[in-house]
């Protein structure tokens, strides 16, 4: 692909300096169209069988991207009690909220109790804590399938080397503790991990998935988790995007067979994060100085790992683009690494790329950063998280978070 942000004309028709005069950099820019596509595609992963998408707010959390979800239909998973609060102000009934949390106190599960929204509890000592504070309640487990994937040992979270989930041979226990409380398992669910491009893993822990569940008599619900993958090489290499279609008709055929054997047809859930956001979102940095240290090239941009921390903690990959005078610019390539202004070394964006040239006061275009980019960004030497913008599917750029002030940096120490 020669350009992600030409071929998308991700910026509806503006020019990406107005863009980045008017609210200056770094910038996180989120195009609607796209994402409302991807939201769709995700809303309609099983189509044969009752189904709902819960988005992992984890991924990305903003307001009105929530409101957009909300509008397309999905419902949600919340980690915590912040992600609960954020879901209701959004919009979101407790019916649309799925709460997965692990390792919280008694006084976060009784938030979720008294809001009425279902839990699914991540380990025996925690389903013991949730059957004493509701006993005779509804909830539901998460399990360990004994399969794990993603792209990053830090992001597996299932097979055996885990902190997740209930496993296989916990079962047991789990329903004593469960009858001792009086609670009924209403349903399960498990994640893997995350970022997988290939379905065979997550296809494996399905089929695992719905052999535990036999079980558990009839449920109501089987959860399969997130982990979608999202092609980060598709400008430097042309990869491919994840081929939900051939994904569809491989799950569907595993459900028919459960249906079939276990007689009845509970609601499917799945639980994406990343695949919601990820690609209809470009930062936006600007180079403010470039240089030569002992022959390698940099270039300094105000893109800190404190702005997008995926590269520095992952060793993640995205693709970039250079922008000069509101255009991509090409031409011949040459290898650079592209750095941001913490203090730190491993604060790089980009390691030894082949680009374009690249001049001081260039802007930079990191591709695919609208999963877990906001969503992690800190305040780390005391730099201020960027502001978000939406690019409409009419064209125009709207505001959704404004960039930190100084006064919010402050603000909790202020005592
Ligand atoms: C329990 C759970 N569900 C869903 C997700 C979303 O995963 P992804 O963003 O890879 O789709 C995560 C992310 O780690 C998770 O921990």
């Amino acid at each position: 692909m020669r350009s992600y942000i030409e071929q998308t004309g991700f910026f509806g028709g503006n020019n990406v300096e107005d863009i980045a005069g008017k609210f200056g950099t770094p910038l996180y820019v989120y195009n609607e169209e796209i994402i409302r596509g991807n939201l769709r595609r995700l809303a309609g992963m099983i189509k044969k069988y009752p189904y709902t998408a819960n988005y992992s707010i984890k991924a990305n959390s903003n307001l009105s991207l929530l409101k957009i979800v909300l509008e397309e239909e999905l419902n949600c998973d919340a980690m915590s009690e912040g992600e609960i609060r954020l879901l209701m102000k959004a919009g979101f009934t407790a019916d649309k909220i799925f709460y997965v949390p692990n390792n919280v106190s008694a006084d976060e599960m009784k938030f979720a109790i008294d809001n009425g929204i279902m839990t699914s509890l991540d380990s025996i000592d925690q389903l013991d804590l949730y059957g004493s504070l509701n006993p005779g309640g509804k909830c539901a487990v998460r399990l360990n399938p004994g399969v794990g994937a993603g792209h990053h040992e830090k992001v597996i979270t299932a097979g055996k080397n885990t902190k997740f989930a209930i496993t296989d041979d916990q079962l047991d226990k789990m329903f004593e503790v469960a009858g001792r409380h009086g609670l009924k398992i209403v349903g399960i669910n498990q994640h893997i991990g995350s970022l997988f491009m290939e379905p065979a893993p997550f296809l494996a822990a399905v089929r695992n998935l719905l052999n535990m569940a036999k079980r558990f008599g009839r449920l109501e619900f089987i959860d399969f988790g997130g982990g979608y993958g999202v092609p980060y090489h598709k400008v430097s290499e042309d990869q491919a995007g994840f081929d939900f279609d051939s994904f569809r008709t491989q799950l569907e055929s595993i459900l028919d067979e459960f249906v079939a054997e276990a007689g009845y047809t509970p609601l499917f859930k799945t639980e994406p994060g990343r695949y919601a956001f990820c690609e209809g979102c470009v930062l936006l940095g600007r180079v403010h100085a470039t240089k030569t240290n002992a022959g390698r090239k940099f270039a300094g941009t105000d893109i800190g790992m404190n702005i997008l921390v995926r590269p520095s903690l992952y060793g993640s990959w995205h693709d970039c683009e250079i922008l000069r005078d509101g255009s991509v610019v090409t031409g011949d390539k040459e290898e650079i690494t592209i750095t941001g202004n913490i203090c730190e070394s491993g604060d790089i964006i980009a390691d030894k790329r082949m680009l374009p040239e690249i001049k001081t006061g260039d802007l930079i275009a990191v591709l695919d950063a609208g999963a877990y980019g906001y969503s992690m960004a800190s305040n780390y030497n005391m730099r201020l998280r960027p502001a978000e913008v939406l690019v409409t599917s009419n064209g125009d750029i709207k505001l959704i978070r404004r960039r930190d002030t100084y006064e919010d940096l402050f603000r909790n120490m202020d005592i």
